[in-house]
């Protein structure tokens, strides 16, 4: 499975002054602690878990499992009979014992330049505290659920460290995300309380988060599920005076117009709250397999899934994989560019780096406000060492040449990352020459939300990088590719990519719907996990992925699943039907191309198309925009009444080769698609 020796032609090694500082210096040390950590995986882990307290220690095997389904129910368990807090991990650990009390936990940088402050590691767990104290004043117990739905700023790492701290379960949703997709992931983990701000910019767009906070809430009320409170943080209005521990917003971020409507029987201000709340806070042990999160990810039938992750292998697996895909050391400076709101936010904004006392970037803006060059400006100005990007960003930023990159030194920079997609060659040439100088490897990390934490990956200095290749699994991780009937493919071979047994970081379950859990991840190939990728295996040995295999799409990192998209368009009076299929872009990745039926007698026009893109942002929110919609009045369909999307996905590329279509009911209305297919987006 992993060659014993690395490839020496066609591939890029790391220069050796990080190979001397580096974790794992070489492919030889790679393959040696890979080959322990599948055989003694109890060995492995346990030595890492040796850096962590525990309030009592686990009993029995490291992990435990059933991954095939015609044995009964899948379980994942790890460190059964631990007892730990993760929050007491990330912060009194590194405070207290470690004495990294006045150590940059983050550099907080807002959307306008020159917003920006500090917080070390005592003054977030002083933070993490008072909050705690204030969840627990308004009944939050261990074991609730609390959403979450903020812009990026320091108190929503505080927000969610207050309910690890307590042992309460938190559901954060992307601030980009409607009040539809907020109400409906509130009901499904039933949440008990909301945390949200009033608002904040993007760029130079203002998102009235309270607004959007409320709407969604009035959806719970209507749907016979009311939330009983609301805290809301004060980061674009002006605080209340007096108020200790924080600072009131400067100038160019007050928003006086700012609309923030207040229902006093739901509504908490997080300032006033703050001002009473102790900062001394007793976490609460937790069980291992106690959960911890939910974060909700795309499903292929439309409805979100809520990954759940649990307490002691997640802790583990986001600590592990931060300090060895990104070598990290104690003197770097960390940044990753995702939002939170997502699970390369929970596992490599708060979690990883917390756990390894590392000093991390938070920022709050784009790549490109005010001006393509912010991101290497951001690089300089606090000589980030490790950067952690999309390929959709890279693209996007390659667009303006390298004049932008060039006007700032970079030189602080040693280690690159992307996540989210596969990235093409050409968009990792860029990024190795240009951004890091042809100097920093590049970690091309590929996993999922269920997976926790990194599962195919290079280390910077043990793997020699092939550009598109995620090369190798992680520690603990065994992967396999399989053919359509399931078996396993020996050498170089194309298939599904699957995992043969669990590593501590991976999801436990669906919350509230094991079967569903079961279905979408056990059942195709018995014994196995089935990531829902394609994967390709070199001649070397090297992973290729080659992109999602199921009716999901991927735009700019984000999962989306066509059946969301189709359902937010048919929920519009004026479409019978709809079929969404993806298309190549070159900044994005993919792109939604939406064929749409309308009902009979309604025409066709400009406005209703501009509608229809609203409906889909309002429905999910603005990542699911459709790039094209097309009238469709006939739809490619079999004789049994089944949508041919691969006959769709070829109208909408322009291939003309349909391969087999005898099973077309009618193919005329195939002809018509092509003449007035979309060529250029709205
Ligand atoms: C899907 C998971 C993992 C955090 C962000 C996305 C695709 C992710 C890579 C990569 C090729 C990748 C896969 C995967 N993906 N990283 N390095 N190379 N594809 O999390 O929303 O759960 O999406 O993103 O298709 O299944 P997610």
């Amino acid at each position: 499975m992993i060659p014993d020796q690395a490839p020496k032609e066609d591939v890029f090694h790391c220069n050796e002054d990080l190979k001397k500082e580096s974790h794992i210096p070489s492919f030889e040390r790679y393959k040696e602690l890979y080959i322990n950590s599948i055989e003694n995986p109890d060995e492995f882990w346990g030595a890492i878990a040796k850096d962590f307290f525990w309030k009592t220690k686990h009993t029995g095997r490291f992990l435990d499992y059933n991954f095939d389904v015609t044995k009964g129910e899948i379980f994942i368990k790890c460190m059964e009979g631990a007892t730990t807090n993760i929050c007491y991990n990330l912060l009194d650990r590194n405070v207290h014992e470690k004495k990294l009390g006045d150590k940059i936990a983050f550099f907080w940088e807002g959307n306008e330049p020159g917003d920006d402050l500090t917080v070390t590691y005592r003054e977030l767990l002083q933070k993490v505290c008072q909050f705690a104290n204030v969840l627990k004043s308004q009944g939050v117990k261990k074991g609730d659920r609390v959403s979450i739905y903020m812009p990026m700023v320091v108190e929503l790492v505080v927000a969610m460290l207050a309910c690890v701290r307590i042992g309460a379960v938190h559901s954060i949703v992307f601030a980009g995300f409607s009040a539809e997709s907020l109400c409906e992931r509130i009901i499904d983990s039933q949440c008990s309380l909301l945390i949200t701000a009033d608002g904040f910019y993007r760029g130079d767009k203002l998102i009235n988060l309270k607004l959007l906070a409320d709407e969604a809430l009035q959806k719970c009320r209507d749907k016979g599920f009311p939330v009983k409170k609301s805290i809301m943080l004060k980061h674009l209005s002006k605080e209340p005076e007096g108020v200790v521990g924080s600072q009131s917003p400067p100038a160019k971020r007050v928003c006086p117009d700012l609309e923030v409507p207040w229902n006093p029987d739901v509504d908490l201000c997080w300032h006033s709250l703050m001002k009473e709340a102790s900062d001394q806070c007793e976490p609460e042990w937790c069980e291992s397999e106690d959960p911890l999160f939910i974060l909700y990810t795309s499903g292929s039938t439309g409805k979100p899934k809520g990954v759940l992750h649990t307490v002691s292998g997640y802790l583990l697996y986001a600590a592990t994989t931060f300090k060895l895909v990104f070598d990290h050391q104690n003197d770097d400076v960390y940044w990753c560019t995702a939002d939170i709101g997502w699970i390369t936010g929970h596992s490599y904004i708060t979690y990883g780096p917390l756990a390894n006392g590392a000093t991390s970037v938070l920022f709050e803006g784009l790549p490109t406000y005010p001006d393509v060059s912010r991101m290497w400006e951001i690089v300089d100005k606090y000589r980030v060492t490790k950067f952690y990007t999309a390929p959709t960003a890279i693209r996007l930023l390659m667009k303006y040449g390298s004049e932008p990159v060039q006007k700032y030194k970079r030189k602080s920079l040693k280690v690159l990352g992307t996540v989210g997609e596969p990235i093409n060659p050409e968009a990792w040439q860029w990024y190795y020459s240009v951004v890091g100088d042809g100097r920093c490897p590049i970690v091309d990390t590929f996993w999922q939300t269920e997976t926790g934490g990194h599962v195919m990956t290079p280390l910077p200095a043990a793997t020699p990088m092939k550009p598109g290749s995620a090369t190798f699994p992680f520690f603990g991780v065994v992967p396999a590719i399989l053919n359509e009937s399931g078996e396993e493919l020996e050498g170089p071979s194309e298939g599904y990519l699957v995992f043969k047994q669990p590593w501590p970081g991976v999801m436990r379950t669906v919350y509230g719907n094991h079967e569903r859990f079961e279905t979408t991840y056990f059942k195709k190939f018995p014994g196995y996990y089935v990531t829902g990728d394609g994967c390709r295996r070199d001649k070397d040995g090297y992973y290729w992925i080659t992109g999602r295999i199921d009716d999901m799409l991927n735009v700019s990192g984000h999962l989306l699943s066509t059946a969301e998209v189709e359902s937010a368009l048919v929920e519009h009076k004026a479409v019978a039907e709809a079929a969404v299929v993806s298309r190549p872009h070159p900044v994005k990745g993919e792109s939604l191309y939406c064929f749409v039926t309308l009902t009979d007698g309604v025409a066709y026009n400009q406005a209703l198309e501009a509608e229809l893109r609203k409906q889909v942002r309002e429905k999910i929110g603005a990542i699911a925009t459709p790039d094209y919609i097309q009238n469709a009045p006939g739809l490619p369909k079999t004789r049994s009444g089944k949508i041919m999307r691969r006959v769709l996905r070829k109208i909408a590329c322009d291939e003309k080769d349909l391969g087999d279509v005898s099973t077309l009911a009618d193919s005329s209305v195939v002809e018509e698609l092509f003449r007035n297919r979309c060529r250029t987006t709205a």
